[in-house]
């Protein structure tokens, strides 16, 4: 399997706290692998380095083999990476649809004065983006909500929206923080099913999450990360069953 994502000696500090501490890991083209780590350990952090949205301090990140360390975050989606917010960051009043289309923007090729005077490209691209976005709720099971604002739908719909809205941006590899995040039993089984279909479409995935169930459903390894350090990064029984993993966990939970 070739390597897709490779971080090499990623380090960020704030102040006095160093959040990811010389992290190192790849993620292999169409893998899927899960971050976890208690409270505070630079989940969010090592995927913002990633993605773009703060700079490290030391390290590269390459992407098939490009140093994109440091690129603006809007750059990345045209190489494939596309990421998910810990917190869900759907436009309320929009339509289900269109929020997912605005995943798609970077496709679209007319500038906004065609846009502003609906030129007939702009009609054909618009056309292509809804289909676009038809196919993926669709794919998701989210087309009846299609028409209604997104605020409207249950924290699981939200969640998966999100990651339609990430899949219509045509993803090579996409990162998602925590989505699982306030799910009920069955929400959270409905996005396993939704991951793994992803995944089954060989795009990689890197998630981020505390549900154990999750993690394991979903992805082939587990990287643990404590206090910013890399403490574990295996097979997810290996993983488990790490006396330095449980340790981490019951600490925190102490
Ligand atoms: N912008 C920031 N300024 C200062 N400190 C920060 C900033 N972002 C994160 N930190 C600190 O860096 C550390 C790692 O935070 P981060 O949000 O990456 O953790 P996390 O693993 O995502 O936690 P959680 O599970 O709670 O989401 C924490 O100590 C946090 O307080
Ligand atoms: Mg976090």
């Amino acid at each position: 399997m070739s390597i897709l994502l490779e971080v090499t000696g990623l380090t960020r500090r704030f102040g006095g706290i160093t959040a990811v501490d010389d992290v190192s890991f790849t993620v292999g083209e169409g893998s899927a692998c899960a971050v976890i780590g208690p409270n505070g350990a630079g989940k969010t952090t090592l995927l913002d380095l990633v993605t773009g949205f703060t700079t490290p301090d030391e390290g590269t990140v390459r992407l098939d083999g490009q140093d994109v360390t440091g690129l603006a975050p809007h750059r990345l989606p045209a190489k494939g990476l596309l990421r998910t917010f810990q917190s869900a960051r759907l436009v309320p009043l929009l339509s289900v649809r269109d929020n997912v289309m605005l995943g798609a923007h970077r496709f679209t090729r007319a500038g906004f004065l065609s846009d502003g005077l609906r030129l007939p490209r702009t009609r054909r691209e618009e056309r292509a983006l809804r289909a676009r976005a038809d196919a993926l709720l669709d794919f998701l099971g989210l087309h009846p909500f299609a028409e209604r604002p997104a605020a409207e739908l249950p924290a699981g719909a939200q969640r998966l929206v999100e990651v339609a809205r990430g899949l219509a941006g045509g993803p090579r590899i996409l990162l998602l923080d925590e989505p699982a995040a306030g799910l009920d039993d069955t929400e959270t089984a409905e996005l396993a099913d939704a991951l793994r279909a992803v995944h089954a479409e060989g795009i990689a995935l890197v998630l981020i999450e505390h549900n154990m169930d999750l993690v394991a459903g979903v992805s082939e390894r587990i990287l643990v990360l404590d206090a910013g350090r890399v403490l574990a990064d295996g097979p997810p029984d290996a993983v488990r069953n790490d006396p330095a993993v449980i340790e981490a966990y019951l600490g925190a939970a102490a």
